[in-house]
């Protein structure tokens, strides 16, 4: 992928967005609809996958068709509501590993601080989807990209569902080679961090916490 930030522009995505951004939208269906998402925002994500051929023989004759080569690549969630994301894009690349990075923000220093992290092997020769459905200050993204980075990864790219204008300079200061794909790009950040319009807490309400 070359352009730092794709913003998917699709009827689908655009639909099921509107539906999860309505503050009456239940919890089910949230869940539901992020996954839904994530499926075909991975559909963007993956278009420049290495492929090969492989001889089959289909009811008509032998031919040369196109597969998938290399390793399986490797899902990343930034928990908690990372997890949401990873659901929809487990459903299209059901071989895929997985791993999980947790990051807690110290509340004296505000820098996100590392409490879980956990990937797959050979990070250095996998594409990497890092997930996390909200870029907002991209505080935890790029801190967890650092940390993919330092564990080998070199093909690292960010899938989200929403990202606002200063996440997505964020990332681009401090990891220009990760591209980002997001259904939507928002306004800007409130007081809170919370992304503007948005959908708010997106871990609260795919998992009804609140
Ligand atoms: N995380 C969320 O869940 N929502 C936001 O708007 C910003 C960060």
């Amino acid at each position: 992928m070359t352009r730092h930030l794709t913003v998917v522009d699709h009827p689908l995505v655009a639909h099921k967005l509107t539906e999860m951004r309505d503050r009456g939208t239940p919890t089910q269906a949230f869940r539901r609809l992020l996954r839904e998402i994530g499926l075909l925002l991975t559909y963007e994500i993956t278009r420049t996958l290495p492929m090969s051929t492989r001889r089959v023989e289909t009811p008509l004759r032998e031919m040369d068709a196109p597969v998938l080569t290399g390793r399986d690549p490797a899902l990343v969630s930034i928990l908690r509501a990372g997890n949401g994301l990873l659901d929809g894009v487990l459903d299209i690349i059901p071989s895929a590993r997985v791993g999980f990075v947790g990051l807690y923000r110290d509340e004296e220093t505000l820098e996100p601080v590392r409490y879980y992290f956990k990937v797959p092997e050979n990070l250095d020769d996998r594409l990497v989807i890092a997930v996390d459905p909200m870029l907002a200050t991209g505080n935890s993204a790029a801190a967890a990209v650092d940390l993919l980075k330092e564990a080998g990864a070199s093909d690292i790219r960010f899938l989200c569902l929403l990202a606002a204008p200063e996440g997505v300079g964020r990332m681009k200061d401090a990891h220009p080679d990760v591209p980002i794909v997001t259904a939507a790009l928002d306004e800007h950040l409130d007081g809170n961090g919370y992304i503007v319009p948005g959908l708010g807490d997106a871990g609260d309400r795919m998992f009804g916490t609140k």
